[in-house]
């Protein structure tokens, strides 16, 4: 009798479907943590990525590597999206936020085998990271925009755990004038990197890199024609529309068999096109950018032929994405027929000239009429590998200085920050009370992964590192933090590691926040 109530008690009540959840829910993104921890820091390895169709990606970004780990498990996806989202928020410290959310789930794992209950533990942690911010808020420096050798410094850190680290120096101040130039720095809160046009071309060397104060297309001037490749005072027009001869809608033929009707159908589309062309040159219009199109011949020889006759430079095969970047920097607007085409719709720049660097010919658009709204970075390299990992590292670093943009605060790095914070939450955590004290204990200790993970990545002994790392901060040396060149624990302000306040502290908060989310799963239901 007792047997059946207990079978019966246990069908309704089961605890250990809950337990197994959480526990191969914890497993598998604890992996997804441990597979790219490897990648952390300046001395991190990289990662080479083979895709589905055979491409090779060589790179070192976090949120690049989890997002082309085709992973199956639902909770080893949450830690791919928390990386996308540090992406978005912050741009760098992607591998940080998986990295510590794998160790803050470590910790719950050890917790949970403990009996505490797992609400308890990720509404501590939870708290635990807003203290954390707090922490770190309180130990960063506030900057001004105009202290452009912090937002250097800054952008420099980001680029040196990547493998272009060794043109730091370059690309840096690259990223610095790119954002200082397209926001006003007494008053700016936000960047639009939008407004911030990379544009790729293989071919020379990294070196080779440089910003534009204007637009840069990669598509050649037609020259086929003999029209102008190089224009001054260029009054732009951007059309939609197709300079070929019309096509019906359906599929049909027209047999011609009278040779002056051939004639008369050749004539005629000549002068439809003349007509056209003539139209457009009535408005003053000098450079005409024409859009791809698939339905047929954005251009054909004959129309290409009357407007170089009519001194007009062209380019085409302008990409549809790349239409809002042209139209907000030389203000024309595009035009979807030739009877709105007019003089309005078009644009101004000082100069467009064709030039050829490094063996490739690029089209350079400058003085654009909307200046300082606008900036291109033409990114060089030598194949299309290193040219992707620079403009993804070269991302990074502009979101370094959008984060200092966005909070004008900086801390420094080397993992100083992660065992100031854990040692004053250690500190704060006494004056908790039950489970809560300890959760933050653990907490606390969790956070400690990306030194120990900084150490061991440089070939050090993270024992001995963070060891004497932690000392140096109850003495409170705040900016104590490993030196990787020299393998031991210095000040790491006079090596200049320093990074945005709003890295770090979103990177905790995100990772708790997913970590929460995780061990409040209980069940798994998959639908087919
Ligand atoms: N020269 C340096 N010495 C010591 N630590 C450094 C140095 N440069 C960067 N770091 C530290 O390395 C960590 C950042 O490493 P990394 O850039 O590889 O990862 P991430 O920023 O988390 O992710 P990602 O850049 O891939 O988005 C930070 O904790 C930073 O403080
Ligand atoms: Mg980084």
């Amino acid at each position: 009798m007792v047997e059946t109530s207990n079978s019966f008690k246990r069908s309704f009540n089961d605890k250990e479907k809950p337990v197994e959840v959480r526990q191969s829910n914890i497993v598998s993104a604890k992996a997804v943590g441990d597979a790219i921890r490897t990648s952390l820091g300046p001395k991190g390895m990289d990662k080479m990525i083979q895709t589905a169709n055979g491409e090779v990606v060589i790179t070192n970004d976090g949120a690049t590597i989890l997002k082309h780990m085709s992973v199956l498990h639902p909770a080893a996806k949450m830690l791919v999206d928390l990386s996308a989202a540090q992406d978005v928020e912050a741009g760098d410290g992607t591998t940080s936020v998986v990295v510590i959310a794998g160790a803050l789930l470590g910790a719950a794992e050890k917790m949970l085998s403990k009996g505490i209950h797992p609400t308890t533990i990720a509404e501590a942690f939870q708290r635990a990271a807003s203290k954390s911010t707090e922490f770190l808020t309180e130990m960063s420096t506030k900057i001004d925009l105009s202290d452009k050798d912090s937002l250097l410094r800054a952008a420099s850190t980001s680029l040196n755990s990547k493998i272009v680290s060794q043109y730091s120096n370059l690309l840096a101040p690259i990223a610095v004038d790119a954002v200082l130039h397209v926001i006003d720095p007494s008053t700016a809160t936000n960047v639009d990197l939008k407004d911030v046009r990379i544009v790729k071309k293989v071919g020379g060397t990294i070196d080779d890199t440089e910003l534009v104060d204007g637009l840069v297309l990669t598509q050649n001037v037609v020259k086929t024609s003999g029209g102008p490749s190089r224009i001054e005072k260029a009054k732009i027009g951007l059309i939609q529309f197709q300079l070929s001869p019309p096509k019906p809608d359906m599929e049909n033929q027209i047999v011609v068999n009278d040779y002056r009707l051939m004639d008369k159908i050749l004539k005629e589309e000549r002068q439809y096109l003349l007509n056209i062309c003539k139209k457009i040159k009535k408005t003053g219009c000098n450079v005409l950018l024409i859009q791809k199109s698939i339905l047929r011949d954005a251009v054909n020889d004959l129309s290409l032929h009357f407007l170089s006759k009519l001194k007009i430079l062209v380019i085409k095969d302008i990409e549809r994405d790349e239409i809002e970047f042209i139209c907000k920097s030389t203000g024309c607007k595009p035009t979807a027929d030739i009877d709105s085409f007019t003089e309005d719709k078009l644009g101004y720049a000082e100069l467009i000239d064709e030039v050829q660097t490094s063996g490739v010919r690029i089209v350079k658009i400058t003085g654009v009429k909307h200046n300082g709204k606008t900036v291109s970075i033409l990114i060089r390299g030598a194949n299309s590998l290193i040219l992707e990992e620079a403009e993804r590292s070269l991302h990074d670093a502009l979101c370094v200085v959008r984060c200092l943009v966005k909070k004008k605060a900086l801390i420094a790095g080397g993992g100083a920050p992660e065992i100031e914070v854990s040692q004053r939450l250690s500190e704060y955590a006494k004056s908790l009370k039950g489970m809560e004290a300890y959760c933050f204990e653990a907490f606390a200790n969790a956070l400690e992964v990306i030194p120990v993970t900084l150490a061991e990545n440089a070939g050090l002994n993270p024992i001995n590192i963070v060891t004497d790392l932690r000392n140096r901060h109850a003495r409170g040396e705040k900016t104590a933090g490993i030196n990787v060149r020299k393998g031991t624990i210095t000040n790491i302000l006079e090596e200049n590691v320093i990074q945005p306040l709003l890295v770090s502290s979103s990177a905790i908060e995100l990772a708790a926040e997913t970590v929460k989310m995780l061990l409040k799963i209980d069940d798994l239901v998959s639908i087919r």
